[in-house]
């Protein structure tokens, strides 16, 4: 057999078993390209003639098994019947793959991600390595289409069709325990024992895993459609199939084609290519670049820091405190209020709970999180993280303080979302070292960070505080120092705009309604509840947009939105209560154009300024930032998409209804 394989190995040990090594050429993970796809085909028609003894299919990269379909060949794709000819190639692969008698497993050393899932599906058994690095699901939805290399069939044929079809509708990913418990993995085992369950299960003396009996009677017709009706009600409450047709795809493929049908493979084939070619497939892997580009931002410096020292430990503070810890930081924290530190340590270790779920794993991060009255760790630290109250002159001393006390090769940064750098290193001798590192509330769900720079920020500061949001697993955007620098920046106007339609007596309701309808995660009244009314005319003050008076009365009333109990909307328990919207209430038929393009004017106003380099960037501060809908590939990219004369147009006739705030913006006649 040859062994003169680019991207994959193979050695066969002394008894007789086939360790088969997937490495692929240049590059740090293995992905699924038709290079990969093309050699794995030659081995295994290969192993057709020459069939080994059993065979293990394992990864050469500490990063993981198979990341999935290599994406960058996605774009290529023109056609629905082009999609269509190539999945059902790989199906034939991993079709032949699945034929073998011999014992073949899938040694999972980390992430195993759609087709890299899907390949070892194929495989008779799996063996998973237990550590958090292990992420093994089919997220084909995230990117606007379906699991189609057998994903969708051999899923619910291992673990049953009720458990499978909800994971691929949601893109589920889990971890290798959960993986074992639903039986997508055979096992999960720590690195010592990984190569002896490996060989246990090639020996062939393990049962192979099958759903149970009632999987047969969920397949009947009637089953499938009062089932599939359940489940597609249940995507509804989630997403709105004219934005994400994907799930409902699944669903309705599935409902028409039992696993067990021979025609399952062909349909499967068939729903993926439809998707392939949506506006939404293809805006949705323009996210997955955007992310990629935003990582990029995180590799240009060699920084290696292992201690982060955040000061000021309120809402802000104590969550990135707490992540920084989860991330693998030793992280000490410091406050001149002690309850806040302690605040922190119990709000961290609810985090850890929930992230980690082991006892062990939850003990570690704790303990990497420590109290620090006195400051003692400044000195220690190669990241310090200021986020104390929002006020220039208690930043300018804690800065030049820092300035003295710090290693001199420490990232200074502060969280501020309004004041400018300059003011903030006024008293320091080296003003150039301070940089922004800009997160999002809340810390433990929102992606991305502003790096926050003036000209006069020293280039390898900012290339430092990158590198390090890398490491904590978030993305760096590279922001230049101005009011709002990107993200708040283009919100307000939106914000604003919607308490104005508020104000003119549309129900906040209705309002919200009109933009998740649009497609945002959440309407911009609830958006304005969450961050805080307070923060919302603060922030509208300090960009010299200030939001209406009647804002400003709210929050002299105590009505500063979710965390007061009560704002825009009334709630209990931290639950928002929503009102039943009157029928009788007027909906001016321009809401959504009057927020969205709010939001389109300031986002080009951006581009205009240079507050980040160039279109793309932009939307992905706003996708990642904000959750603008990703189906839509932000905001410029959707002005692209209604083509930005149209959106000219549109500015040009509400300036003419309600004002100058209305007024293209220069930047059109470039976008
Ligand atoms: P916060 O009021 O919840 O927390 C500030 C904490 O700093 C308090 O615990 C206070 O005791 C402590 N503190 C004040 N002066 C101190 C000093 N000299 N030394 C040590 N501790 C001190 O404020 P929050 O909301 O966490 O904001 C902190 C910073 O983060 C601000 O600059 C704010 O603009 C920024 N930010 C806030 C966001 C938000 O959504 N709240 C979002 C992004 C940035």
């Amino acid at each position: 057999m040859s062994n003169t394989y680019k991207n994959w190995s193979m050695q066969t040990d002394a008894k007789g078993y086939c360790w088969l090594t997937l490495d692929r050429q240049n590059s740090s993970a293995n992905t699924l390209g038709h290079v990969v796809l093309e050699e794995f085909e030659q081995i295994l028609n290969d192993f057709q003639k020459n069939p080994p003894k059993a065979l293990a299919i394992k990864s050469g990269k500490n990063s993981g098994f198979i990341a999935g379909a290599d994406i960058s060949e996605f774009v290529h794709i023109q056609t629905e019947a082009e999609a269509n000819t190539m999945v059902r190639h790989v199906q034939d692969i991993f079709d032949k793959l699945e034929d073998f008698s011999f014992p073949t497993v899938a040694v999972i050393n980390g992430f195993c991600l759609g087709g890299g899932l899907e390949l070892a599906l194929a495989c008779k058994y799996r063996v998973a390595l237990d550590t958090p690095k292990t992420k093994i699901g089919l997220p084909e939805i995230m990117l606007g289409v379906q699991p189609g290399w057998g994903g969708s069939i051999r899923l619910p044929k291992l673990i049953g069709t009720l458990k499978a079809l909800p994971l691929i509708a949601a893109g589920k990913v889990l971890d290798a325990r959960t993986a074992q418990k639903l039986g997508i993995v055979d096992v999960a085992v720590p690195e010592r024992h990984l190569q002896a369950a490996t060989e246990f299960y090639l020996s062939g003396t393990a049962t192979l895993r099958q759903c149970g009996s009632l999987e047969k009677i969920i397949q009947f017709p009637f089953s499938r459609l009062v089932l599939g009706n359940i489940f597609k009600q249940q995507i509804a409450k989630k997403v709105n199939r004219k934005h994400y047709p994907a799930p409902f795809a699944v669903v309705d493929t599935w409902m028409k084609n039992s696993i067990y049908s021979s025609n399952a493979m062909r349909a499967e084939a068939e729903s993926i290519a439809r998707l392939m070619v949506t506006e939404t497939a293809r805006n949705l892997v323009r996210v997955f670049f955007l992310r990629d580009r935003l990582k990029s931002f995180a590799k240009t410096a060699k920084f290696a820091p292992q201690h982060v020292h955040v000061i000021g430990a309120g809402v802000m503070g104590g969550d990135i405190a707490a992540w920084c810890a989860l991330s693998g930081f030793t992280v000490t924290v410091q406050d001149q209020y002690l309850p806040a530190v302690s605040a922190t340590l119990k709000r961290a270790m609810q985090l850890y709970q929930r992230k980690f779920k082991v006892p062990y794993l939850v003990q570690a991060a704790r303990d990497r999180l420590i109290s620090d009255i006195n400051g003692t760790g400044i000195a220690k630290a190669d990241v310090i993280i200021e986020a104390i109250i929002e006020d220039a002159t208690a930043k300018q001393e804690l800065f030049a303080k820092l300035e003295k006390l710090a290693k001199p090769t420490a990232v200074l940064a502060t969280n501020t979302s309004t004041i400018p750098l300059a003011t903030i290193g006024k008293n320091m001798s080296q003003p150039n070292r301070v940089v922004g590192l800009h997160f999002f509330n809340p810390v433990s769900i929102m992606q991305l960070v502003e790096v926050v720079s003036d000209d006069n920020t020293n280039p390898e500061v900012v290339a430092n505080a990158s590198a390090f949001v890398g490491k904590i697993d978030k993305l760096a955007l590279p922001v230049k120092s101005s009011p709002g620098f990107l993200v708040n920046r283009i919100l307000i106007p939106y914000l604003l705009e919607s308490a104005t339609i508020y104000q003119e007596g549309v129900a906040a309701a209705v309002i919200d309604k009109a933009i998740t309808d649009f497609g945002m995660p959440m309407g911009p009244i609830e958006l304005m509840d969450a961050v805080g009314l307070d923060i919302c005319v603060a922030a509208g003050k300090s960009m010299g947009v200030p939001m209406p008076a009647f804002v400003d009365d709210m929050v002299k009333a105590g009505k500063l939105g979710k965390k007061s109990g009560s704002g825009f909307y009334e709630y209990k328990n931290d639950k928002i209560i929503r009102p039943k919207v009157k029928t009788d209430n007027k909906i001016p038929p321009d809401i959504t154009d009057r927020i969205i393009l709010r939001l389109l004017n300031e986002a080009a106003a951006c581009l205009r300024e240079g507050i980040v380099k160039d279109a793309d960037l932009v939307d992905a501060g706003m996708i990642f930032g904000s959750g603008f809908a990703p189906f839509r590939g932000g905001p410029l990219n959707y002005a692209k998409q209604i083509k930005p004369s149209a959106v000219v147009e549109k500015l040009d006739k509400l300036t003419v209804t309600y004002g100058a705030r209305f007024v293209p913006d220069a930047e059109w006649s470039n976008i």
